[in-house]
């Protein structure tokens, strides 16, 4: 790496790991998550070799032309790119970073808190507490339905879906998924492969979408229509993959019997009919947030910084 190669940062972080930042580059922090034109204009300011981002950050095809000629690695703190152009970035010659493989376990653990704060009407039962729990519900009140043997039907069988049917095997549920491509046997283990999502959706009596978004919408009403009565749907992957319409009139007719969901179409600032809805459980995207799985993401999209600006490839590049 050249000497003191230098950055810009768009998100705060904290003094420790800072300092480990500091001892690599030159550095810009903010104190506050910045704007797609302040990290442009910053990086106008001070020509900075590397932008480090988050996923709050939309990076265009137009942002990328607006960006100087010096930057020539720009590493998201995440491990979903569809924030971020990546050809129009590549076609730049600015290599994209992400985050795979620490977030891992961190996301498939919020991906069953989800299941099982919507089986199990987590919400209705935390207001109850949030309201100093006045009278005692009734032996068949608040119920919701069991998660164990369940059949779940998980579509992107990556390395998170692949965690979350790891955990589910623990809850003795029959494993389903719809890929792209079928997995070899033994990462499939037990799984049963649907090359048609329409053939799997009848018997999903848990869906989950753990594939990456850019890639429209999944769950049309026509889908959310083949699932059986009462399916719980849950989604800690993008809510770009979501009709949201869609789902709340499953929400509403039963076809979807509850929702546990990470994400949204709008972030911040979702749909807050879902959370009108009885049957849903929500959480603000929080499916990396641990102490261990950030701060994991950040030094590998520091590293992955300094890899590129040392003339290396590192294996967190993004490749279109
Ligand atoms: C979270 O959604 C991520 O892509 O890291």
């Amino acid at each position: 790496m050249t000497a003191r190669a230098s950055i810009i940062a768009s998100l705060p972080i904290p003094p420790d790991l800072r300092d480990r930042i500091e001892a690599l580059f030159d550095y810009v922090a903010p104190d506050r998550h910045l704007r797609t034109d302040e990290v442009i204009a910053l990086a106008d300011l001070h020509q900075p070799d590397g932008l480090l981002v988050s996923l709050g950050m939309p990076i265009r095809a137009e942002h990328i032309a607006r960006l100087p000629g010096s930057v020539k690695v720009i590493a998201t703190t995440s491990v979903g790119h569809d924030h971020i152009d990546i050809a129009a970035a590549n076609a730049r010659g600015i290599v994209v970073c992400n985050t795979p493989d620490v977030l891992t376990d961190a996301t498939a653990d919020t991906h069953m808190l989800l299941l099982l704060g919507a089986a199990r009407r987590a919400k209705a039962h935390i207001r109850n507490m949030d309201g100093a729990w006045k009278t005692r519900n009734g032996f068949f009140q608040g119920l919701g339905v069991d998660v164990t043997g369940k059949t779940m039907g998980i579509v992107g069988m990556g390395r998170i879906g692949r965690a979350v049917a790891d955990r589910a095997r623990g809850f003795r549920m029959p494993i389903l998924y719809h890929n792209r491509t079928r997995l070899s046997a033994d990462l499939e283990g037990d799984a049963r492969y649907f090359e048609a999502l329409e053939e799997m959706l009848p018997h999903c009596q848990v869906l989950s979408l753990n594939l990456p978004g850019g890639q429209g919408v999944l769950m049309t009403r026509e889908r959310f229509a083949l699932l059986p009565k009462g399916a719980i749907f849950v989604n800690s992957a993008r809510g770009s993959l979501v009709d949201e319409d869609a789902l709340l009139e499953a929400l509403t007719s039963g076809r979807v019997g509850a929702a546990g969901l990470d994400v949204f179409q709008r972030e911040p600032g979702y749909d807050t009919r879902l959370n009108d809805a009885e049957n849903t459980f929500l959480l603000p995207h929080i499916g990396s947030a641990t102490v261990e799985t950030r701060t994991a993401m950040l030094e590998l999209a520091v590293g992955g910084i300094e890899a590129v600006l040392s003339g290396n490839t590192p294996h967190n590049v993004v490749r279109v």
